[in-house]
C-alpha cells in the first residue's frame, strides 16, 4: 500500500506510525506541507497514486486546507476535511455532540464582552472560557470571580486574534481530578487512558499523569456516537466522569481530529500504532474497492 503522511514536524507519534507502516512493507511518502503548493487542479506534491494520505499537520489551518485540497483531487484522506472542520472548532464540536444527543457540558457562545459577561454570571463561578480553536489546554481559563472574568474578557477583546472574538463559555464540570482520552477508529476504541492532575487541566501535554482505562458499555456507546456525530475517522474522544470516579456517568467535552497517541501507547498494553495501521490498511482497501466499483 502507498501511504502519504502529511506533516510539518515528525514527532514521536509520527515516528511510531512511520515505523509500523515500514515494518509492514508499505511504501511511505512523506509530504512536508511547508514545501508544497496546492493549486485548484493539482499540487506540487506527488500524491496522485497514493492509496491514502494521513494528515498529521500540527497547525489547524494547514490541516484544514491541505486536506480540503487533497480531497478535491480525489485522494482519500484521513481525516476527512468535513470531520476536521467540525473537530477543529470547539463551538462546532459542541453543536455536533448536542445535535446527536450526546451528553456534553452546557456551553454558550457570545460575541461581545457584555453578552459573554451575562453568560458567565448565569453559569456562575467557577466556569470555563476556551478559545474555539486550539489544543493542549492552551489559553483556557477557569474563571473564579467576576473580577477575573472582566479582566480576561477585556484582554481577549483587546489583544486576541480573530478566533478570540468568539467567546466560548462552558459550565465547570467537577470531575474527579482526571478525564478520559479514547483513541477510536470509526467509533471503535483502540485504547483508552485517564489523565490525572491536581490542576484542573489534565491534558497529557500539561503534565497530566496517564494510566490505562477500561471502557464500560456506557463509555463505549458514547465513543461510537461521538465519532459518528463528527463524521468518523481516527479520533481522540475526551470524556469527563460526572459525579465522581467510576460513576459510569460521562460527559463528552470534545473530539480531536489530529490525535496524538504516544502517551496512550505508553500507558496501555495495546500496541497502538499496530491497531492504527490495521485500520488504515482496511480503510485503503475499502477505498480501492469503491474506486473499482465506480470505474
Ligand atoms: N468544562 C470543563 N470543566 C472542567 N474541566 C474541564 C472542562 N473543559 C475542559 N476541562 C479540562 O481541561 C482540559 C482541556 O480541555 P479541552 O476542552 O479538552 O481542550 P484542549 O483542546 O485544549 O485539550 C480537559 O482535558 C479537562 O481536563
Ligand atoms: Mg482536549
Amino acid at each position: 500500500m502507498q501511504i502519504g503522511i502529511l506533516y510539518s514536524r515528525i514527532r514521536k507519534d509520527e515516528k511510531l506510525l512511520l515505523a509500523e507502516l515500514r515494518d509492514r512493507g508499505h511504501e511511505v511518502t512523506k509530504i512536508d506541507v511547508r514545501k508544497e503548493r496546492f493549486g485548484l487542479e493539482s499540487t506540487t506534491a506527488d500524491v496522485a497514486d497514493l492509496d491514502l494520505v494521513v494528515d498529521r499537520c500540527l497547525s489547524t489551518s494547514r490541516s484544514l486546507y491541505a486536506t480540503k485540497f487533497l480531497d478535491s483531487y480525489g485522494v482519500p484522506v484521513i481525516n476527512s476535511p468535513e470531520t476536521g472542520d467540525v473537530c477543529a472548532d470547539k463551538a462546532k464540536n459542541s453543536l455536533a455532540l448536542a445535535e446527536a444527543d450526546i451528553p456534553t457540558p452546557a456551553t454558550e457562545v457570545a460575541f461581545t464582552k457584555e453578552t459573554a459577561m451575562e453568560a458567565i454570571e448565569e453559569f456562575g463561578y467557577p466556569c470555563v472560557l476556551k478559545p474555539v480553536v486550539g489544543s493542549w489546554g492552551r489559553l483556557m481559563a477557569k474563571i473564579d470571580t467576576r473580577n477575573a472574568a472582566e479582566a480576561i474578557l477585556e484582554h481577549k477583546e483587546t489583544l486576541g486574534h480573530y478566533e478570540h472574538k468568539v467567546f466560548y463559555i462552558q459550565e465547570f464540570v467537577d470531575k474527579p481530578g482526571r478525564d478520559i482520552r479514547v483513541l477510536a477508529v470509526d467509533g471503535e476504541p483502540v485504547a483508552a487512558m485517564t489523565r490525572s492532575s491536581d490542576h484542573w487541566l489534565t491534558n497529557a501535554a500539561k503534565g497530566g499523569e496517564t494510566k490505562s482505562f477500561d471502557l464500560d458499555d456506557r463509555a463505549l456507546d458514547l465513543v461510537e456516537r461521538a465519532s459518528a456525530a463528527v463524521g468518523g475517522g481516527m479520533l481522540g474522544v475526551d470524556l469527563m466522569e460526572v459525579g465522581g470516579t467510576g460513576s459510569g456517568e460521562y460527559t463528552v467535552h470534545e473530539v480531536n481530529h489530529t490525535v496524538e497517541f504516544k502517551a496512550l501507547d505508553s500507558a496501555s498494553d495495546v500496541d497502538v500504532p499496530a491497531k492504527v495501521v490495521d485500520w488504515l490498511e482496511a480503510k485503503a482497501a475499502a477505498t480501492a474497492d469503491d474506486e473499482e466499483v465506480t470505474a
